[in-house]
């Protein structure tokens, strides 16, 4: 909901050159399909957000309700996108992040309520303009480990000199409570310097606070519901 900068195009070639000495990026004619290619990307992540942005003005003038807490964008670095195509073992080329890649654009949106990520998430996925390319719903199927969020992939006209171009953004959308999970259980995941039975107990717990955090966030939204007129006591 706030300004952020546009993407840095000459940082973006340095990096690109950096990498390309170890001989694992992309040669010079691609670097310039890069840069136009996360442009094409950034403007994709834009649209979804001033769609989200809308809604949310929408919900307040209609319910005095703000269902977004707030908004955060982001387009993947370059040394993750290069991380990520030689993890799956593909070719740093501009056409395998295209057919490969459905988070180079990413929104994370964090609402107040789970009923509010619901609604967003269905609105948004309405809008005749874009397409759901792919929806995991680990909110109603948490993950082993505790994890809970809704991850939907929308693919979003970006119209160029030369035409439409759908993007992919992936979004995602969870209450405060799921993000406050989620930002710790990130924390200790890149802890790999800890004994690996303090890791376990770490994770343990962890699994324990996502049911206990569940449970707080249905009896808050049920206080919500009530004072608001909806209908409680609905999990769905
Ligand atoms: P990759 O993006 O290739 O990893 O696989 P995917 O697209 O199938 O993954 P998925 O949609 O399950 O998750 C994508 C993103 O969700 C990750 O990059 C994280 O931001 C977030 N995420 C998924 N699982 C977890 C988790 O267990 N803990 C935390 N903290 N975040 C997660
Ligand atoms: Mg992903």
């Amino acid at each position: 909901l706030d300004r952020h900068d546009r993407i840095n195009t000459a940082e973006m070639q340095a990096r690109l050159e950096a990498a390309n000495a170890n001989r694992t990026s992309f040669n010079g004619d691609e670097i310039s399909e890069f840069v136009d290619l996360m442009q094409v990307y950034e403007g994709a992540m834009y649209e979804i957000s001033t769609k989200l942005d809308v809604l949310d003005s929408e919900f307040q003038v209609r319910f005095e309700h703000n269902p977004i807490h707030h908004l955060e964008r982001r387009l993947k670095s370059v040394d993750s996108i290069l991380e990520k195509l030689g993890r799956k073992e593909l070719p740093p080329t501009t056409q395998s992040i295209k057919d490969n890649l459905f988070d180079v654009a990413g929104i994370r949106v964090i609402c107040n309520y789970r009923d509010d990520v619901y609604s967003v998430s269905n609105y948004l996925s309405a809008q005749s303009d874009i397409q759901v390319l792919r929806v995991k719903d680990y909110i109603k199927n948490p993950k082993q480990n505790g994890y809970r969020s809704l991850h939907v992939i929308y693919a979003v006209p970006v119209f160029l000199s030369s035409g439409a171009h759908y993007t992919p953004v992936e979004v995602q959308f969870r209450t405060i409570a799921m993000d406050y999970w989620a930002s710790l259980e990130h924390a200790l995941r890149y802890k790999t310097d800890l004994p690996d039975a303090r890791l376990n107990e770490h994770s343990q717990t962890l699994l324990d606070c996502a049911r206990s955090l569940q449970n707080v966030e249905a009896q808050m939204q049920n206080i919500h519901r009530d004072i608001n007129g909806a209908p409680q006591g609905d999990e769905a």
